[in-house]
């Protein structure tokens, strides 16, 4: 997601600090401290904007949810967000970090999340920068290693190319492919569905969203 540069971006992050996890590594030894109770966490990388995962946590009070983005221009929105909407939340339940996914697997308690979203992750559509794409299986060995024995990867794109090659990956890693759909708008899970900023766009323009949820 390209943006210009935010003025008084800084400012204006710390303006919304109680809902940031400044500094990544406290996370080594798990999640306490970080929300106002223990929950089950699950963690959304390459949050945009923060629609899904002020959505979700309002949506699941009983949840912890960490979005995760690596440009911090496009979290202080998702931050703000995030602080405008606080008393719509029936829990203290959302909290951001700002970095890329690959600081994940240094500084994340191994085995210690309920479920990961990764929603209209980037394609890189060139073969040549397939190791970036956030379903390369580089990274899903990062993700496993997160996850709890039970916890689930799920996956949202409109773009089919990602997914073809997304499910080649998840089944080449050995993972378990628990559900997948190419229309999940039309599907079982859309009345739970929480839309990203990509999403509704996408699907405004009349593209189908793949889904699939995933045991690594
Ligand atoms: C195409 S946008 C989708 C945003 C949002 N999830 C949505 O569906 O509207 C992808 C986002 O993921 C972020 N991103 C890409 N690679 C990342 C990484 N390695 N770590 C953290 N964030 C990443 C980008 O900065 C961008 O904001």
């Amino acid at each position: 997601m390209r943006m210009r540069k935010k003025k008084h971006g800084a400012e204006r992050i710390e303006a919304c600090s109680e809902l940031l996890i400044r500094d990544i590594s406290t996370l080594k030894d798990g999640f306490e401290g970080i929300f106002d109770k223990e929950r089950p966490v699950r963690l959304e990388i390459g949050c945009g904007k923060g629609n899904f995962a002020v959505g979700m946590a309002k949506q699941y009070p009983d949840i912890n949810f960490i979005a995760m983005e690596r440009v911090s221009d496009v979290c202080c929105i998702a931050l703000e967000k995030a602080m405008a909407s606080k008393e719509e939340r029936e829990s203290d339940n959302l909290r951001f970090l700002i970095g890329d996914a690959k600081l994940l697997a240094e500084n994340v308690l191994p085995h210690s999340l309920d479920g990961i979203y990764l929603n209209f992750s980037d394609p890189w559509p060139k073969a040549g920068h397939a190791k970036r794409r956030l379903t390369h299986r580089s990274f899903l060995e990062i993700y496993k290693n997160l996850l709890k024995e039970d916890g689930i990867l799920r996956f949202k794109t409109d773009n089919v190319g990602l997914f073809d090659f997304s499910l080649e990956e998840f089944e080449a890693f050995g993972a378990e492919i628990l559900w997948q759909t190419r229309d999940l708008h039309a599907s079982e899970k859309n009345a739970d569905n929480v839309m990203t900023e990509y999403e509704k766009n996408f699907s405004e323009k009349g593209f189908s969203i793949c889904s699939a949820w995933v045991k690594l």
